[in-house]
């Protein structure tokens, strides 16, 4: 390392210390539902990246793909992108390859799915002219009520595609059994569950490594950051492929940036209907777009992973002190509770209202406490103005039962955070304003 930057380093040390340092929580001071949590490392990792101006995705790209997959236990690399949505887009996308022939997903074929939840998760599904089935989900675990799944199917369903809510997973048995009996693809909107798993057939596994394909977010609350961020990861050689040519362009050529000629027949391929030799690093096999992070990104990402687990034990410990501390309230409050064999890694401590009990003045009452609240997302997605077209004209969509539930959770149901820089104190204090108000 040159004399300069190793002064340059030891000032950003210094500089986090003098800037970055959080003040110790007193009871009354503001409590955020989630937080960036970081040292120097992450400071030191991006100041690195940014010196050596790489700027496209390089090697802390190249380290983090490698580690995630390790920390997931799947052998090929995660494949960042700029975002979760960016990380939804490219898995659905790359469903929709030529090369799956009968099983890819094709404009006017259906995708089962829910309204509660966040709207990218099912935006894809509609920009590529393709049809969302929405059921209903339960209280009090927030996820899919897998009891309609038989009666969303129909001969044009080709997948299913939902996100395991603020980290509870989904009934991933059934809803797996559902897919290999139909043979539909799963997506496992897996951004607000990193670190989350699920026990089956007698395996411990992380959720988003069980479908088909999993995507993660890494925007700031989220359980680890880069400031914008995303991944998709697969366990299949052929989706692999596919997604990271959609992510890179559409390009047929796999060379990492700055490398030309990786594969050394750069100039001897035929590919469509272009003249023998026609460059590979210019031949383009499927309709991309250039998804991909800036190694500054991932560079603070490489730190993040390396403290991940502690982050999941932390979250875990947090969900499970305020559930203890608002049983007493549990007739006014319908608590939270994890997906049978799973041990979930918690983006959020879910409430819905009993009835007598509003959910706006509860929630005015802690937003009045400095406590910050969330709704859960979209609530219904299919009641906002994005729908208000295929609404009126009742095209572009399906919904099978009534989502009774889904409009609950719409009207009753807020969350609080349990992020991993969260105090004892804090939690108690969220728990105590709760109980105060209910009681
Ligand atoms: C379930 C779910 N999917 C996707 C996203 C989108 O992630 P991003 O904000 O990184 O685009 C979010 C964002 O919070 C989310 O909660």
């Amino acid at each position: 390392m040159s004399n300069t930057k190793e002064k340059i380093l030891e000032l950003v040390k210094q500089f986090y210390k003098e800037n970055h340092l959080k003040k110790d929580y007193q009871t009354g001071d503001r409590i955020t539902y989630a937080a960036r949590v970081y040292d120097e490392e992450e400071m030191l990792n991006l100041v690195d990246s940014s010196l050596e101006f790489w700027l496209t995705s390089g090697r802390y790209c190249d380290k983090f793909e490698k580690d995630m997959a390790n920390y997931l236990g799947i052998k090929m690399p995660v494949l960042l992108v700029n975002s979760g949505s960016s990380a939804n887009l490219l898995a659905f996308m790359t469903l929709t390859a030529p090369e799956l022939g009968e099983r890819a997903i094709k404009r006017g074929d259906e995708v089962i799915t829910v309204a509660c939840g966040f709207p990218t998760t099912v935006t894809p599904i509609i920009n590529y002219g393709a049809v969302p089935v929405f059921v209903d989900v339960t209280i009090p675990q927030y996820n899919i009520d897998v009891s309609m799944l038989e009666k969303a199917l129909s001969a044009k369903t080709k997948a299913v595609m939902i996100a395991h809510t603020l980290g509870n997973p989904f009934d991933l048995k059934a809803v797996k059994e559902f897919c290999d009996k139909h043979n539909l693809w799963l997506i496992e909107d897996n951004c607000d569950a990193l670190g989350s798993t699920y026990e089956i057939n007698g395996e411990k596994k992380f959720t988003g490594t069980i479908g088909d394909i999993g995507t993660s977010s890494f925007y700031p609350p989220h359980h680890m950051t880069m400031g914008e961020g995303g991944a998709v990861y697969t366990r299949n050689p052929i989706l692999y492929r596919i997604a990271k040519s959609m992510r890179d362009w559409g390009r047929d050529c796999i060379c990492p940036s700055g490398v030309d000629n990786f594969c050394k027949h750069r100039f001897d391929g035929q590919y469509g209907e272009l003249p023998k030799g026609y460059d590979h690093k210019y031949t383009y096999s499927h309709f991309g777009y250039n998804l991909k992070v800036t190694d500054m990104q991932a560079a603070v990402g490489v730190a993040q992973l390396k403290k991940f687990p502690t982050f999941v034990e932390k979250r875990k410990h947090n969900w499970a002190r305020l559930r203890k501390n608002l049983e007493c309230v549990s007739d006014k409050l319908i608590l939270p509770e994890a997906c049978p064999n799973s041990d979930p890694s918690w983006f959020g401590f879910l409430i819905t209202c009993k009835d007598g009990v509003s959910r706006t003045e509860l929630t005015k009452h802690l937003e009045s406490k400095k406590i910050q609240t969330r709704n859960l997302f979209a609530g219904n997605l299919v009641k906002h103005p994005c729908f208000d077209d295929m609404r009126k004209n009742g095209e572009g969509y399906r919904v099978v039962g009534d989502l009774h539930v889904t409009d609950y959770i719409m009207n009753n149901t807020f969350w609080i955070g349990v992020y991993p820089g969260m105090t004892d104190q804090m939690l108690d204090d969220m728990a105590d304003a709760i109980i105060e108000f209910v009681k």
